[in-house]
């Protein structure tokens, strides 16, 4: 079983390139198949959570063919089947998105309801409530979500929860149904705003998102598009928070400075120096950081997928700190591992009071899901000694080549899949 081992205690310094933002990829690959026409997706990130949605789509019989790493032709003209399955899509919580680019287009969907990291109960009785206001049945059977509208018409929706999946889902079977659909209260994330220009290259009427009510007017079909992803501001922001860890110096590259406004903020409120430049930040932590208290909203609220990385700083930082999750419930586990490298919290509910400690020493810990895997990974290059992080297929499924992308910046890193291996990583950087 491969994990990453570490020797921490190296600051970060020099540069490194964001590559495209999986969430929005995710949205934007189910959306590919809308249209008969061929798509070229550019600035796909090479991660296994779009690896595992391309395979998806492929197998209900959309051609996709990668062109690059980085870039893929998707053409939907094919697909012989509404039924999703394939073995590793549960696992995957964008598989949603299925349902709503099935549904608009194909006006029946079958898709098996979907996994991802276990941060909380994550509902999707959102997403179908929209679907039913737009004429369609759904029902649960048998673990898969079928969803079918002999008539799929516009509605007026409104979330009562600010929920990125739902508006997205909701948004992309609107594109295709008949006359005028509002959202209300839905998410002004930048990958919806992302998901929503993608559809719009391909002809679909969707105006206001990024603000709280998206306004779409429903059209017969969607085209042929060319279309780049934005920058991952949740990569981003990880490689920031490891500069500030390690107290670095890190020209986080091909970002968009304004995605990263409450990652930045929050970062210099901690003492860090934060540059601002074109498509590029750079973080410079000269100093031990200073504790501060910080609650998880909606975008542009600081996001829940940051959570975790602050938590690893906020435990090295000078004094108390409050962390406050208000969006998944199961989100602060993360503390229990960071424990064994010396972290101290305590854990109320939602709420987490970290005591800030001077250093944090190595330990062999566990990635419980994505971002909380990713923020080990900064406490163990923030720590005295070797870290080992096993389950590194969690934080594989959004961080491309995240070990080769920390090398760079002078970190001591590599996967293992032996012991032998281990010792020779420690043999070699003692
Ligand atoms: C997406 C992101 C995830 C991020 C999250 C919040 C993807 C693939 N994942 O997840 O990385 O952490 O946004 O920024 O883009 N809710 C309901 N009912 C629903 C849907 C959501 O009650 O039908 C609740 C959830 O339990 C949660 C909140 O709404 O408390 C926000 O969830 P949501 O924005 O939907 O998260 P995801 O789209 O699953």
């Amino acid at each position: 079983m491969d994990q990453y081992i570490i020797r921490g205690g190296n600051p970060l310094v020099g540069e490194v390139d964001i590559s495209g933002a999986k969430n929005a990829a995710l949205g934007i690959l189910a959306a590919a198949i809308m249209t008969d026409d061929t798509v070229l997706v550019e600035n796909l990130p090479d991660v296994r959570d779009t690896n595992v949605l391309l395979a998806a789509i492929e197998e209900i019989g959309a051609k996709v063919e990668r062109i690059t790493r980085h870039a893929v032709l998707i053409n939907g003209s094919k697909i012989s089947d509404i039924c999703v399955e394939n073995e590793y899509i549960r696992q995957i919580r964008a598989s949603y998105y299925l349902i709503g680019a099935l549904l608009g287009k194909y006006k029946r969907a079958e898709v098996p309801l979907p996994g991802g990291c276990n941060i909380g109960s994550r509902p999707i009785d959102l997403h179908l409530k929209g679907f039913r206001a737009m004429g369609a049945k759904v029902e649960l059977r048998h673990g898969s979500i079928f969803a079918e509208a002999e008539h799929l018409h516009g509605a007026h929706i409104f979330l009562d929860t600010v929920s990125v999946g739902a508006t997205i889902n909701i948004m992309m079977a609107a594109c295709m149904a008949e006359g005028n659909t509002s959202i209300e209260n839905c998410a002004r994330e930048p990958h919806v705003v992302d998901v929503a220009n993608f559809l719009n290259s391909m002809g679909a009427n969707i105006k206001g998102a990024g603000t709280d009510v998206i306004r779409i007017r429903g059209v017969e079909r969607l085209h042929a598009t060319e279309y780049s992803i934005i920058p991952d501001q949740i990569e981003a922001g990880t490689f920031m928070f490891a500069a500030a860890a390690t107290r670095g110096d890190v020209m986080v590259r091909n970002v968009i400075p304004k995605h990263l406004e409450a990652t930045s903020s929050k970062l210099m409120e901690i003492g860090c120096e934060v540059e601002e430049f074109d498509s590029a930040v750079r973080v410079v932590a000269a100093r031990r950081l200073s504790g501060t208290n910080v609650k998880t909203l909606p975008y542009p609220g600081y996001p829940t997928d940051m959570q975790p990385q602050i938590g690893v700083a906020l435990s090295l930082a000078q004094g108390t700190s409050i962390v406050t999750e208000s969006i998944f419930e199961n989100r602060l586990k993360y503390l229990d591992e960071l424990a064994r490298m010396g972290g101290i919290a305590k854990v109320e509910g939602n709420t987490a009071i970290i005591t800030g400690v001077e250093k944090l020493t190595g330990a062999r810990v566990q990635a419980l899901d994505l971002r909380a895997g990713a923020a080990l990974v900064i406490a163990g290059l923030a720590a005295e000694g070797i870290t080992t992080i096993d389950d590194i297929k969690f934080i594989q499924r959004g961080y491309e080549t995240f070990d080769e992308k920390l090398r760079s910046l002078g970190a001591e890193i590599e996967i293992v899949s032996s012991e032998k291996q281990a010792q020779k990583f420690i043999l070699k950087t003692g």
